[in-house]
């Protein structure tokens, strides 16, 4: 076996590498919206961008505003109540600041509809977290939103940007593991039991499906597209929401894909895409992989490893700039129609695994 490692900018490694930290036009002046763990990380990423200027971040708490926004240099903090303890929600005072032109959401999802709705109708970009809504519903709306003002939308779907999961595709399309024929991914991880934490909370949108699903789930999209079909199995916690589910995804071409995603187990986070002619499987997790491993025929195997700047959001950050910069309401490659589609699958899996939230029953849309 021959054992390749890319370091730096090979030659197939010119569209997502190090350079995307240069700036590709006019800098964008960014809003985040909350201060919890996923926030830190992507501002983090998001401050080696050359042309991302950190102008605001809201908290729904004044001491955290303050804190997040001094760690990172932003220029302006937001929070409930603000200083006379009278302003509108922290997420709000962000949306009328004329500062700022992009705002990143990372707030639990159930609240991730609304406050979307809120930048858009003060005419904000918007990135996302994942899951984009709760509901399809909910996304639908959004997105006609996005449309109908013509402003930039997308869902923070990392893992669609790196280069582990770019160079997969490239493989693919080069013919060497031939068709695919069928694509097993798993992820998760031994969450602590803890019902109020968002990852449980049902009020927060909590359960496997909705945090953890689309990352295995990229990988048979990525690789055989929207399927025909899904069928869904959970285990539930008491309190209602998905501890573990599986996902079987069938084709009109034979072509099959078995994803599992798990808050309480440990699980070996690999995807794996067989073809006619051979197969590739991740080296590291599936959302972010370090390497790939791929096998063309019996006697064929290398392996080709992958560096990133920051912790890997750096990509995904460049495309919002890029599109924003470029007058793009939309990501061609994390575009609003597979977002919707995967919300669709996921209220399909729901319903069979038994999950509903209270934003299914939301009549304001
Ligand atoms: N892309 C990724 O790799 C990745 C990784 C993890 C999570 N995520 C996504 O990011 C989102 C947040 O996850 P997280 O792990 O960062 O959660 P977290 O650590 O609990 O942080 C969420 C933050 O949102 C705010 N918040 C909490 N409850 C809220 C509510 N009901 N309404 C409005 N704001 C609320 C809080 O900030 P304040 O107190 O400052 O308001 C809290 O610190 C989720 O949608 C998750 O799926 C993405």
């Amino acid at each position: 076996m021959s054992i390749q490692r890319f370091v730096g900018r090979p030659d197939w490694y010119t569209t997502f590498n190090p350079e995307t930290l240069a700036t590709t036009g006019t800098a964008l002046r960014w809003g985040v919206v909350a201060t919890g763990n996923i926030a830190a990380t992507v501002t983090a990423d998001l401050a080696l961008l050359e042309d991302a200027v950190l102008q605001a971040v809201s908290s729904r708490r004044a001491g955290t505003a303050a804190e997040f926004a001094e760690s990172f240099g932003f220029a302006s903090h937001y929070y409930d109540g603000g200083p006379d303890g009278t302003s509108p929600a922290g997420y709000l005072q962000l949306m009328a600041d004329p500062a700022v032109d992009v705002v990143y959401i990372a707030t639990p999802h159930a609240a991730h509809y609304d406050i979307a709705k809120a930048a858009l109708d003060a005419g904000k970009h918007v990135l996302c977290e994942k899951a984009l809504t709760i509901t399809a519903a909910e996304a639908r709306a959004l997105i006609a939103l996005a449309r109908e003002r013509k402003l930039f939308l997308m869902e923070a779907v990392w893992a669609r940007f790196v280069p582990g999961f770019q160079r997969a595709l490239e493989i693919l399309e080069s013919g060497e593991i031939g068709q695919v024929k069928w694509v097993r991914a798993d992820l998760g991880f031994p969450a602590p039991q803890d019902d109020s934490a968002r990852i449980w909370a049902p009020a927060d949108g909590g359960g496997a499906l909705l945090d953890i699903s689309v990352y295995p789930l990229l990988w048979a999209w990525g690789t055989l597209g929207r399927p025909d079909s899904v069928a869904a199995t959970a285990e539930l916690t008491a309190l209602g929401v998905d501890s573990q589910n599986t996902l079987t995804l069938s084709y009109a071409n034979g072509a099959q894909a078995q994803l599992i995603s798990y808050l309480s187990s440990h699980g070996p986070r690999v995807a794996s895409v067989s073809g006619t002619e051979g197969y590739l499987e991740t080296i590291g997790s599936v959302n972010n992989p370090t390497g790939l491993r791929i096998c063309a025929g019996w006697d064929n195997e290398r392996v080709e490893m992958f560096e990133h700047p920051g912790s890997g959001y750096t990509y995904q950050l460049r495309e919002v700039t890029r599109c924003i910069q470029g007058g793009l309401t939309e990501s061609a490659t994390m575009g609003l129609d597979d977002s919707l589609a995967i919300m669709e699958l996921f209220d399909d899996a729901r319903r069979q695994m038994g999950v509903s939230y209270a934003n299914d029953s939301r009549t304001d849309l």
